[in-house]
């Protein structure tokens, strides 16, 4: 039997909901529920991210190869978080049709997405050597670490690196570092800073998909710690910075009320118009690019823009 202190879903959510002002983490919107309404937002017209990188990986497809293999003909193209793999299986084909010499190497927490992908590459994709890597990303790294040999180039796609402030991306990407060898190369996606309507609304579709995105992680706090939130009693309300560069998300309380969650013997009391911060997606400038890769000890060697320069593929490699 797990303990309310053994469960970590349990210990965040009772942090959070303690805390003034209150939040949750937005790792814990990727249930089987929250899987399904990412990939339609991803299917979004207003959410420009995802077409923004299947247009710079198709565009520059060959000087990614170029850059990839100028450390040496042959790598470890490791994925982070690799999903249903569809943008990276552009830049695959391109790499085998080149007859480049690479394997490839996809990591995701879920078992069960790591294998539908590794089904649909090897139907579409016959020749590709591919190895899977479940798990978080550096336990993933780390049994890589252990019985591969060979540089690695890691991906890290969409935006996920939006998802920490800096201090923790600077933190994330130390750890990411200190497992890499030196003259390894990393490929970083980074939505970058624009017009502020084009962002907010890529946060607050009218279809109401983000909406929805976002009170999943209250409907799984109902399910799975006997949660009772009444989800109509709260809003979706995303905010963007434009001095900053954040975009944060809000589920903001309609009225006085008090949530029980049973698996935490535990009450919260929500005063009308409270807000309960959901999650930040920052946005980059060229500036903060720099500092972050020279900060967590990469050296920055290649941007890959989409035509309308609203994201960025950074290619970083460790320096020593
Ligand atoms: C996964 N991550 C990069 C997405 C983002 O854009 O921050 C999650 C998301 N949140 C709302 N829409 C999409």
């Amino acid at each position: 039997m797990t303990t309310p202190e053994s469960n970590d879903f349990a210990r965040d959510v009772k942090k959070g909901l303690s805390s003034n002002p209150k939040y949750l983490q937005s790792k814990y919107f990727y249930d089987s529920e929250g899987d399904k309404l990412f990939q339609k937002i991803m299917g979004l017209s207003e959410y420009y991210l995802t077409d923004c990188e299947f247009e710079i990986i198709h565009q520059h497809r060959e000087k990614l190869l170029e850059a990839f293999t100028g450390k040496g003909q042959n790598f470890l193209l490791v994925e982070l978080g690799a999903g249903d793999g569809l943008k990276t299986k552009l830049m695959l084909r391109y790499f085998l049709n080149h007859k480049a010499h690479f394997a490839y190497l996809p990591n995701d927490i879920s078992p069960n997405v790591l294998n539908i992908l590794k089904h649909e590459m090897s139907r579409d994709l016959p020749g590709l050597e591919l190895r899977a890597y479940p798990g978080d990303y550096f336990h993933a790294l780390d049994t890589m670490n252990q019985k591969e040999k060979g540089r690695k180039v890691i991906l890290f796609l969409g935006s996920t690196i939006g998802n920490f402030n800096f201090e923790q991306a600077v933190a994330f990407l130390k750890e990411l570092n200190n497992r890499m060898q030196k003259d390894d190369q990393l490929l970083i996606g980074f939505d970058l800073k624009k017009d502020p309507h084009i962002i907010l609304r890529a946060y607050n579709d009218p279809s109401g998909i983000t909406a929805r995105f976002n009170l999943n992680l209250l409907k799984r706090i109902n399910k799975e710690l006997d949660g009772t939130f009444t989800l109509e009693n709260f809003y979706h309300y995303p905010i963007y910075n434009p001095l900053t560069g954040e975009t944060r998300s809000f589920l903001i309380s309609r009225m006085a009320q008090n949530v029980r969650i049973g698996y935490l013997d535990e009450t919260f009391d929500f005063k009308m118009g409270e807000p309960i911060s959901m999650e930040i997606s920052q946005k980059y400038d060229n500036a903060m690019i720099r500092e972050l890769a020279e900060e967590s000890g990469f050296a920055l060697e290649a941007n890959f823009y989409d035509s309308r320069k609203y994201f960025v593929d950074s290619l970083w490699i460790k320096r020593e």
